[in-house]
């Protein structure tokens, strides 16, 4: 007995430090895939009848963007799309996180016609993956949406947009839903909202002192009416979902978060409560009324009437349930209480009364990356998941965004670029976390490495690179990273792999 127990561990000692993690730890119907967006990607910003988004709009408008880019041509995955899903193809993933362009397949939202070019184009897409073996993995909203909402009545501060998104969300399951089976209808609306909203620094720009410096807006009001209405979209787009298709086609519905971890400053019991403010004021802003109908009691309370209500009717559709939280998870932060103690400035979680740092007495809480907060910090993966487990009764779940960001400026060089054995040992890190994360038994189904490729990030523009494919954007060509190759043998090492661990003594390792 004693043998046999020595002989367990010395494989696990093998497993741990030998032989790195690999894709057979994992149970094999998870997905594993690459993620992108439709704005950080397409470009053909103006072909095939798509009108202008609110992201085409607001990054023409001078420094806005760090660098002075917009995504007018991006990667030009419009006209690379084949290329792209080739790359997938070589790269051996099963699954594919993209989102759909608002614009391009409702040029004017409810208020025009279906853009049939919108259609094909995504048409075209989903089939090369299918082909391939690669189920796609659709966003519906990924933060661009037709700037004629915006124009019209002001996008998600007026209750409209419920109707729009609906629209919009059922064209698509119209159009796409006999060939996908999972949608998120919202890509991290806890970043749109505060960036829109609270701080203005995205569009539609909108804050007041002392958040942000903006020409209009109401950071103090404005922020929770704009969440109110996505979570209410979110909702009737997850009803009609519910109601009319999900039988017939047999999909599974989500919403995708932004989810940091935090962790106190010190160890007091005011920077614990301040943990739970923060997470209550980020994630637990849209998932509370999502599971529970109500918003989060922290905010509640700092909040009161300000906070809109959900009516009866309102309950009735969120009672709906989520099939999946999409987590996005890069970074852990540190969070320090502001209501008694003195703070540089309280102004991250709008009225949390919190600060969030990466630092502690001058030193960072992980390694940093090109992306000022996101440091490198694996153990927040495992928590921010068994978070989500305890707190939305181990609902499924996927990793729908991790990666790691380049700096990059036309003095670095690509072969600096490809060589990025940084992220290599962040997602070897990170992976590593949720596989522990998962034998505590959170139910995740897959992984996203985000990106695909290299592609335009928001107010960086291309001063920054997530790719695990290279991008030059001179000549748009396509070029593996080390962390490419590194994640094919990752999912290559399934088939050898999976036999040796599913035997009699090894198989105690095997966990589904
Ligand atoms: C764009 O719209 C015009 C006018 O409706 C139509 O003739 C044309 O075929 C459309 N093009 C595409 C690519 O859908
Ligand atoms: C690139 O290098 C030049 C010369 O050393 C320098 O002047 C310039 O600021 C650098 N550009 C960037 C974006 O770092």
């Amino acid at each position: 007995m004693k043998i046999t127990l020595a002989f367990v561990l010395f494989l696990q000692l093998l497993i741990s430090i030998g032989c790195a993690l690999d894709r057979s730890q994992f149970p094999q119907s998870f997905l594993f895939g690459t993620a992108t967006s439709s704005y950080q990607i397409e470009g053909a910003y103006l072909e095939g009848n798509k009108s202008l988004s609110n992201w085409d709009v607001f990054t023409h408008i001078p420094g806005k963007i760090k660098d002075g880019s917009n995504g007018d041509v991006a990667d030009d995955h419009y006209h690379h799309y084949m290329e792209d899903v080739e790359l997938m193809h070589y790269l051996g993933v099963n699954s594919y996180r993209f989102s759909i362009s608002w614009s391009r397949v409702l040029p004017r939202g409810r208020f025009g016609e279906v853009n049939s070019g919108g259609i094909e184009f995504y048409n075209k897409l989903i089939n090369a993956l299918l082909i391939k073996g690669i189920q796609p993995f659709v966003t519906l909203n990924h933060f661009d949406m037709p700037q004629e909402l915006e124009d019209r009545y002001g996008s998600w501060l007026n209750s409209q947009i419920q109707q729009d998104f609906g629209y919009f969300a059922e064209v698509c399951f119209k159009a796409f839903g006999d060939r996908v089976k999972y949608w998120s209808t919202f890509n991290e609306p806890n970043i749109i909202v505060p960036y829109g909203y609270l701080f203005g620094g995205c569009p539609p720009s909108r804050c007041s002192y002392p958040f942000g410096d903006c020409q209009s807006g109401d950071s103090t009001l404005e922020p929770y009416i704009a969440a109110h209405n996505m979570i209410l979209s979110h909702a009737t787009a997850a009803e009609i979902y519910k109601k009319k298709y999900q039988v017939k086609q047999g999909g599974k519905i989500g919403i995708v978060m932004s989810s940091t971890w935090y962790e106190p400053l010190r160890d007091t019991l005011t920077d614990n409560l301040a943990v739970q403010r923060a997470l209550a004021f980020d994630t637990a802003w849209f998932l509370d009324p999502i599971f529970y109908g109500e918003y989060p009691p922290e905010m509640r309370q700092i909040l009161g009437s300000r906070l809109p209500m959900f009516s009866v009717e309102d309950k009735k559709k969120l009672g709906n349930k989520l099939d999946f939280i999409g987590v996005n998870h890069y970074s852990t932060l540190y969070v320090k209480d502001c209501m008694l103690s003195q703070c540089e400035s309280s102004t991250s979680f709008g009225e949390a009364s919190v600060y969030i740092t990466g630092e502690k007495d001058g030193h960072p809480i992980g390694d940093p990356t090109a992306m000022p907060s996101f440091y490198v910090v694996p153990y927040g993966m495992e928590k921010i998941l068994m978070y989500f487990k305890d707190r939305y009764n181990n609902t499924p779940m996927f990793i729908t965004e991790n990666g790691y960001a380049q700096a990059s400026n036309p003095n670095v060089s690509k072969r600096d670029l490809l060589n990025d054995a940084g992220r290599i040992e962040y997602l070897k890190s990170y992976l590593t976390s949720l596989n522990l994360a998962m034998r505590h038994g959170a139910d995740v189904r897959g992984y996203f490495v985000w990106s695909l490729i290299d592609n335009f990030e928001w107010l960086y523009g291309y001063t920054m690179r997530f790719g695990i494919y290279y991008v030059d954007y001179k000549t748009l060509e396509r070029t593996p990273k080390h962390s490419a190759m590194w994640y094919r043998q990752f999912l290559a090492r399934e088939k050898t792999h999976r036999k040796v661990l599913s035997s009699p003594v090894a198989g105690t390792y095997h966990f589904s």
